[in-house]
């Protein structure tokens, strides 16, 4: 099968190489998906998961990414729960070959079925960003409505949906990011924006909870407006400066069917929508990783020809090439 490999950490993105690998196997509890769609995250590259195995040995050639979309071709003995020929998405595990790859094999439970009438590029834009954005506010940060929230980068992959889902939750969402990402955010829920490259963040007062994907300075400043008994979560690591008045959390999101589900369900009836910044087929991937134009939005490979939605509402899912 085609599949994209890295072996060198050093070379990053630019050590990427389209190549030939052995099919995908199913073990226990497993399923060969044929991947249609699948996303990949840049920082990856700088994981330990993507270049050693769980005993820290070395396990490249790696391909990376994901995040995928596509239909289940073979089953592992003793999987349940799902069957061949069936439309699924899901987040891989970060320390087996990930899903820039014609197939991959993967644990069923990392796997939710995708609905008929999404299509795979829009199911392989939602793993990572979508439940990264829900485990965040609802498990970690246990929002309710009426509290105020920090969502920083509100206008990329994961702040986007964090914007989204925290509007919808009730809450009054503060998004941050450049100054081009101002009617971005706005438009994905923000009630208001702070461009933090020109405006104080200070200004916005107190909150009750800050979504950190910055990190740095950022983070620091955003713990600082967090009110007393507030939460600060973070997916760029443990906070810097540490609150004894506030809980802080950092995590790495997991994968989870029953969330998966409330996601896509929220894309099918127009309570979120995707943010795709590029689509490109798997033999552009490579070029289009190691672009240098800024990108805003979820990258998407579309491993395979697009196949159309069977009952598309295509307005409902942003998917535009903005740049
Ligand atoms: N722990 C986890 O489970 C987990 C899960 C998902 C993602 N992550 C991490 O979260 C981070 C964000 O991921 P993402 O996919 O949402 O990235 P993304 O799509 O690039 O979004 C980040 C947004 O924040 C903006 N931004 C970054 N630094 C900024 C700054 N100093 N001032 C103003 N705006 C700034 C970016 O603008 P520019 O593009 O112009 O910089 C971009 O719009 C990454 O580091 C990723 O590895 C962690």
């Amino acid at each position: 099968m085609k599949a994209i490999v890295v072996t060198n950490q050093a070379a990053g993105a630019a050590g990427m190489r389209l190549v030939e690998r052995p099919e995908a196997q199913a073990a226990i509890n497993d399923v060969v998906v044929k991947v249609h769609a699948a996303g990949f995250v840049n920082t990856e590259l700088t994981w330990p998961s993507t270049w050693t195995d769980r005993l820290g040995r070395d396990r490249t050639p790696t391909i990376p990414g994901h995040e995928l979309a596509g239909v289940v071709t073979g089953l592992g003995y003793g999987t349940a729960g799902l069957s061949i020929g069936q439309r699924v998405f899901g987040l891989a595990d970060w320390y087996r070959d990930g899903t820039l790859a014609e197939y991959l094999a993967i644990e069923a439970r990392n796997l939710a079925p995708l609905p008929d009438d999404i299509d795979f590029t829009v199911g392989a834009s939602l793993p990572i960003s979508g439940l990264t954005a829900w485990q965040g506010l609802f498990r970690h940060g246990r929002l309710h409505a009426g509290q105020r929230v920090i969502a920083h980068g509100a206008a990329g992959a994961v702040g986007s949906m964090v914007a989204q889902l925290a509007r919808e939750a009730g809450a009054h969402v503060i998004g941050t990011g450049r100054a081009a990402d101002r009617q971005k955010a706005l438009d994905f829920g923000a009630n208001e924006f702070v461009d933090l490259e020109n405006e104080p963040l200070e200004d916005v007062g107190q909150v009750d909870l800050v979504f950190d994907l910055i990190g740095g300075d950022v983070g620091k400043r955003s713990a600082g407006l967090v009110r007393a008994a507030g939460t600060i979560v973070s997916i760029v690591g443990p906070l810097e400066t540490k609150r004894a008045d506030a809980t802080a959390i950092d995590f790495v999101v997991e994968a989870d069917r029953a969330q998966l589900t409330e996601i896509v369900q929220r894309v099918r009836d127009g309570r979120l929508r995707t943010n795709i910044g590029v689509v490109a087929p798997l033999s552009d991937a490579v070029a289009t990783f190691n672009s240098t134009e800024r990108r805003s939005g979820k990258t998407v490979i579309n491993v395979r020809p697009i196949e159309q939605p069977t009952k598309a509402d295509a307005s409902q899912n942003m998917v535009s090439v903005d740049n």
